[in-house]
């Protein structure tokens, strides 16, 4: 099975990369980078440390790599800068998207492959995939809290104490500040967390804010988000590739659950082959289930606004904000939008370079 990542030269996509190689699920993985010098470089590294590791076909290239990918993570993206919200960063990554959307169609992006989207806002951009990509809804999986929650877990062990692995906790709704910490299902080595020593309101609120601005902090420390979005694409993929069927917190089209429609953002997710088998409705608190519909709403603003910018044309009128507090108001409908033939799109130039010889019948169109 092959999986290319779309920024694949870059810090997440490089890492994300890394963890697919260890993890000797994919027998392809593929760099796709605008930069082609460093998606090289990306995979001659990796390719260099596969005697070590296992045998897998590791190349770079360019867009016409995802006509015969399985899988398409899509990591190319402008990265938030510190002290910029991921909702921030929508004028500057929808147009980008867009257009790279455009050219994995044209290259012969197939009905049957699965799209990854982990470039931010990652719950508009699944959204938008879903509605420009031409696959099933359930093909298009966003990324979603998958890294809120794998950070979440790690946080709560490191400060009670426990091995990380045996924490079990979620985080659902937007990737992003109105993120929904699923406290009543939080549990240690099969037991209530809130029932463990020590354990009490206090350290939930700051366990919790540690991990909500965790994104941040890898900013302002290192540039970014790298090891542990890594392994988080990979467990999404292998759940994928390996129908593992796991149960995942990542971002897909909602269908109804939790009153929630017509949005892309994280429930508990069943995710192996054909993507998201079923999304899961459990019953949560009240706050948990307002924090979720708050969640909702802040992303359909944000939606009805890109999508109204999108049909006028691409760069048009700034985003404006959202009030990311409640009071919850009724959804609105997410309008349709109907492509501008007339749109220059920003992509950028193909990419002219692999590192491995060309496959019968390959081309580059
Ligand atoms: N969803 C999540 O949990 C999560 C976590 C961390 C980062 N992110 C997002 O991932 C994205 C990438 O972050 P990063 O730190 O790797 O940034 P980066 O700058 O290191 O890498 C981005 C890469 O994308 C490439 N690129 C840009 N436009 C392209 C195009 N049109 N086609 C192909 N490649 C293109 C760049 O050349 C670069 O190599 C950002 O949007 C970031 O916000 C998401």
């Amino acid at each position: 099975m092959k999986v290319s990542v779309i920024g694949g030269g870059g810090l997440v996509g490089s890492m994300a990369a890394f963890a697919l190689q260890m993890g000797k699920i994919a027998s392809d993985i593929s760099i796709i980078d605008a930069n082609s010098k460093v998606a090289e470089g990306v995979a001659l590294d990796l390719l260099q440390g596969s005697s070590l590791i296992a045998d897998q076909r590791i190349i770079a290239e360019d867009m016409s790599g995802v006509a015969n990918s399985d899988v398409v993570v899509i990591t190319a993206g402008l990265r938030r800068k510190p002290e910029e919200s991921r909702l921030d960063l929508i004028n500057r990554n929808v147009d980008l998207f867009m257009a790279l959307l455009g050219d994995a169609k044209k290259a012969g992006l197939r009905k049957d492959s699965y799209l990854v989207v982990v470039s931010n806002p990652v719950d508009i951009l699944t959204h938008l995939a879903v509605k420009h990509s031409g696959l099933d809804w359930r093909r298009v999986i966003g990324l979603g809290t998958q890294l809120d929650t794998a950070r979440f877990c790690s946080h709560i062990a490191r400060r009670i104490l426990v091995p990380p692995t045996q924490v079990r906790a979620l985080l659902l709704g937007e990737h992003g500040d109105s993120m929904v910490p699923l406290w009543s299902s939080a549990s240690v080595g099969g037991l209530p967390l809130d029932q463990w020593p020590g354990w009490n309101p206090q350290a939930a609120s700051e366990t919790f804010e540690e991990t909500k601005t965790a994104g941040a902090k890898m900013i302002s420390l290192k540039g970014g988000s790298g090891f542990a979005v890594g392994v988080s694409i990979r467990e999404v993929v292998e759940s994928i590739l390996l129908d593992s069927r796991k149960i995942l917190p990542v971002s897909t089209l909602q269908q109804g659950l939790y009153d929630i429609r017509d949005v892309c953002l994280s429930v508990p997710t069943v995710v192996g082959a054909g993507g998201a088998r079923k999304q899961i409705e459990v019953p949560l608190s009240s706050k948990e289930k307002i924090g979720l519909q708050n969640s909702a709403r802040i992303l359909k603003g944000i939606i009805e606004q890109v999508e109204a910018r999108l049909a006028k044309g691409p760069m048009a009128t700034p985003i404006a904000p959202v009030d990311p507090k409640p009071p919850i108001s009724a959804p609105a409908e997410v309008v349709a939008h109907t492509p501008d033939a007339n749109a220059k799109p920003i992509g950028h130039p193909p990419i002219e370079m692999r590192t491995q010889p060309k496959r019968p019948g390959w081309n580059r169109t």
